[in-house]
């Protein structure tokens, strides 16, 4: 591909430096999928220009239009601070005619809310855990008609914010005060669903109308006592000392007979066709003891750092970092934005 002119979107405060050097453990995980991106897409030859912002949409338009980027890398997952926001920058880059990577408007909106994602799979007979939603100010009075254990979380964040050990409920009364915490703590509408008990898997997959996946990985517990929850907590995605105390890591799934696996992987591509994404995205999936695959959510715009999930998927699949960058790239200048049928006066 010709040398491309880059602005990559982040948020404030996360514009990377030009070396890791000097910087601790902490400090690079902040910043790293965007240096990553930076600095690869400037090693292989394009023109990169990395933008912070938060709470202003006028320096987007001023770097497209003074800039005339090719393409926009989009890494902003957050908007005044709010991730429901994500979705509006993509629009806004529509409405700019700016090209740009990873999902379109409808898919970020539509894969955001969980509920309603559960609603569209439902509605396609994609098996995902029953579920009922508790409103924000809306608390348990009658029980949902949900087998316990049950497990609560927030409809809308993502990266495990707010899913900890107590998220996992046993009884009403715990259910009642984990859907308050959800709804004060984390300010959001509470998510209740069935707990799968089983191995949890991720999806990586790529492209606009043609798609492929990556190798199916797994998030495994080598060392963690048999009195905690086997999920991905914060703490479980985050914390590395945690992490390597209890043997915490994610690796190609191993065991899985080849026609599981494609069964898996046609039921990912389906995913993402029914929630209409487009770029890159990773499903979450569990896998019971009878080997029923239950979606638990579908994520756009996935973590893009080198050697975290979906990059790593995609190298065990044969897809180099830089090369996955590239595609990400060329799916993103020829994705049909409905702006693109329109002609210019
Ligand atoms: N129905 C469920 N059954 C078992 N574990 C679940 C269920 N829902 C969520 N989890 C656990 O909680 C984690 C986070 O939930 P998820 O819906 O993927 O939200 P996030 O957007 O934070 O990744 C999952 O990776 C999984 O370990
Ligand atoms: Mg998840």
């Amino acid at each position: 591909m010709k040398r491309l002119r880059v602005l990559v979107l982040v948020r404030e405060g996360l514009v990377p430096p030009e070396s890791m050097d000097g910087y601790s453990d902490e400090e690079i995980d902040r910043w790293k999928v965007e240096f990553d991106v930076v600095a690869t897409l400037h090693n292989m030859g394009h023109e990169v220009h990395p933008l912070g912002v938060q709470h202003d949409l006028s320096p987007i338009r001023r770097a497209i239009l003074d800039w005339s980027p090719d393409i926009t890398f989009m890494l902003l997952e957050e908007f005044h601070g709010l991730a429901v926001y994500d979705s509006a920058i993509v629009s806004y880059l529509e409405l700019m005619r700016q090209p740009y990577t990873g999902c379109n408007p409808r898919g970020m909106l539509l894969s955001r809310d969980k509920a309603l994602s559960k609603k569209i799979l439902r509605f396609h007979r994609v098996a995902t855990p029953r579920f009922a939603v508790f409103p924000r100010g809306k608390a348990l009075k009658r029980m949902p008609s949900l087998r316990f254990p049950l497990i609560v979380k927030s409809v809308a964040e993502d990266a495990s914010l707010g899913i900890a050990q107590a998220s996992v409920v046993r009884d009403r009364e715990a259910l009642a005060a984990r859907i308050t915490f959800v709804q004060q703590r984390l300010g959001a509408d509470a998510l209740v669903e069935e707990y799968i008990e089983g191995r949890e898997f991720y999806v990586g997959v790529i492209g606009n109308q043609r798609l492929e996946t990556f190798p199916i990985w797994e998030l495994v517990f080598s060392g963690l006592p048999d009195d905690v929850a086997r999920i991905a907590t914060a703490k479980v995605k985050w914390d590395r000392k945690y992490q390597k105390k209890y043997g915490i890591t994610t690796t190609a799934a191993e065991g899985l007979p080849p026609a599981l696996a494609a069964k898996i992987s046609r039921l990912c591509k389906r995913v993402y066709r029914e929630l209409h994404l487009s770029g890159y995205a990773r499903i979450d999936l569990r896998m019971n003891e009878a080997g029923q695959v239950f979606v638990l959510e579908a994520n756009a715009n996935p973590n893009l750092a080198y050697g975290e999930d979906f990059a790593e998927s995609a190298e065990t699949g044969g897809i180099s970092y830089e090369a996955l960058l590239q595609r990400i790239l060329k799916l993103g200048l020829k994705y049909q934005s409905p702006w693109k049928t329109v002609a210019v006066e």
